[in-house]
């Protein structure tokens, strides 16, 4: 059997973006019969949030359109994720760069902004919805769907 494909999500808090993304693909992964295909985490480059489940208005949103992401807790970026995972998906630019950081010299990790697998989007980064308005998570959820089966569509190319 191949090796599962190891896919991290990051945003700045891991409340907001990152576990959104992380249950939107998870599911978008499933349905298209990756479940085992894949290997699905979240984390943020701040610390602020370790622990918390996501933020209320990102586990509306979310189940709104069928999909339930109260169960998990935020965590930091470490060091060992640029190994474990073979994509690490930043939300926006800001994270992107954090992680060009944070990455050890020889770490073999895909470093992306996660847009890039939604190429027709109308924006490139997926924007931080924690101080604006209910409207902002429901961008973020078009955004990440748009891109997650991008993605998908790109892992079936690369099996097939
Ligand atoms: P996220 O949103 O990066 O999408 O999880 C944020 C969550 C918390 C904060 C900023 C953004 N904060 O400043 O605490």
């Amino acid at each position: 059997m191949t090796e599962p494909l190891r896919v991290l999500f990051v945003c700045l808090g891991n409340i907001c973006r990152s576990p959104t993304a992380e249950g939107v693909f998870r599911a978008r992964a499933e349905s298209a019969g990756l479940g085992d295909a894949v290997e699905i985490d979240s984390a943020g480059t701040g610390d602020w949030h370790v622990g918390s489940p996501p933020d209320i208005r990102a586990q509306v949103a979310a189940f709104a359109r069928g999909v339930d992401i109260q169960s998990l807790r935020a965590r930091q970026v470490t060091s060992e994720d640029f190994d474990r995972f073979d994509l690490v998906l930043a939300m926006d630019r800001s994270n992107l760069a954090q992680l060009e950081q944070a990455r050890p010299a020889e770490a073999r990790a895909d470093l992306r902004l996660f847009l890039s697998f939604a190429p027709a989007a109308p924006v490139a980064e997926v924007p931080d919805p924690y101080y604006g308005e209910r409207d902002g998570f429901q961008d973020v959820l078009d955004l990440i769907e748009a891109a997650s089966d991008g993605l998908i569509a790109d892992i079936q190319a690369r099996r097939s």
